[in-house]
């Protein structure tokens, strides 16, 4: 079913008149595909289509979560968790207390691969780990922290090269159990994280597009990773405005491989790769 930019629009639109979601900033060329598949796998025209999102609220509901992309993994690009562990993370080990919001948690895994590395780094303690998303549904996933076992073997690769290799000395191998974090079960094929892990984060649903810091509190990190790639421009400046303005000095938003902070805002950040701080020497007093 080939979905066009008026369909996209007529779509967007009535989403907005009947919800308080607005997809109108987001990128227009993954809502297409996403609206394709949604009715493709409803089986449904768009003006039926659109005639029960407006008639049935729990439809809509399901509808708002279909269309988001929630892929994600265990330790996902371990290169960017190298720079957490042995760059962003250090640089904070000194404060009393590590606030890190994960903004667009999808069902966990990032939320999970942070606590197992504070754990390593002995930070698990004080820091404090708040994950939002726009879908109920993956956050429900996520505060069960079980996971399909073959289907993400790729996980433990992750575990490993984050873990228990160094890249600065690759001939090391550290021991790192994976039972001190998560219960694998071959017969039932699932990954099952271990309960403290599980008790720590503090979630809630938030909406990126028009909601405040979902929490009182000033992040001296932020995880936005694979979110933004599905805005436009003009709504990926006023999250980073967001995060800005509830950044501690200091403070750094990583975002995913391939993403990048490109409007007027990104001269308040010092830039290394995805990583962006939000540092005295470019917001001089
Ligand atoms: C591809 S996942 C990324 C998960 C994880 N951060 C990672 O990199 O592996 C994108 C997530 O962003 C969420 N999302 C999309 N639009 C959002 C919005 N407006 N506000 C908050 N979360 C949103 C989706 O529900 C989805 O769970």
């Amino acid at each position: 079913m080939t979905v066009t930019e008026q369909d996209l629009q007529v779509f967007i639109n009535a989403v907005k008149n009947i919800s308080a979601y607005d997809f109108t900033e987001y990128s227009e060329k993954s809502l297409m595909r996403r609206l394709e598949k949604v009715l493709s796998d409803n089986q449904m025209e768009l003006h039926e289509f659109i005639k029960k999102l407006t008639q049935d609220s729990i439809f809509l509901e399901k509808t708002v979560k279909d269309i988001t992309v929630n892929t994600t993994e265990l330790f996902r690009d371990p290169v960017a968790w190298h720079m957490l562990k042995y760059q962003v993370i250090p640089a904070l080990s000194s404060r009393d207390v590590i606030n890190i919001w994960h903004a667009g948690c999808s069902t966990g895994q990032e939320v999970y691969s942070m606590l197992i590395l504070l754990c390593e780094m002995n930070l698990f303690d004080k820091s404090n780990i708040y994950a939002t998303d726009i879908n109920t549904d993956v956050i429900e996933a996520s505060k069960k922290g079980i996971y399909k076992y073959r289907f993400n073997l790729g996980y433990l690769d992750n575990f490993d090269k984050v873990l228990k290799e160094n890249p600065n000395n690759p001939g090391e191998i550290k021991d790192v159990s994976y039972s001190k974090y998560f219960e694998i079960n071959k017969v039932k094929d699932i990954i099952t994280m271990n309960k403290f892990l599980i008790n720590k984060p503090i979630y809630k649903k938030h909406d990126l597009v028009r909601d405040p810091n979902p929490f009182e509190v000033v992040y001296d990190l932020i995880l936005c990773r694979n979110v933004i790639i599905y805005f436009n421009y003009n709504l990926q400046n006023k999250v980073f405005g967001l995060f800005y303005n509830n950044l501690s000095m200091d403070g750094s938003l990583l975002l995913g491989m391939h993403e990048s902070m490109l409007g007027p805002i990104s001269s308040r950040f010092e830039k290394k790769a995805q990583l962006y701080t939000k540092s005295k020497k470019f917001n001089p007093v």
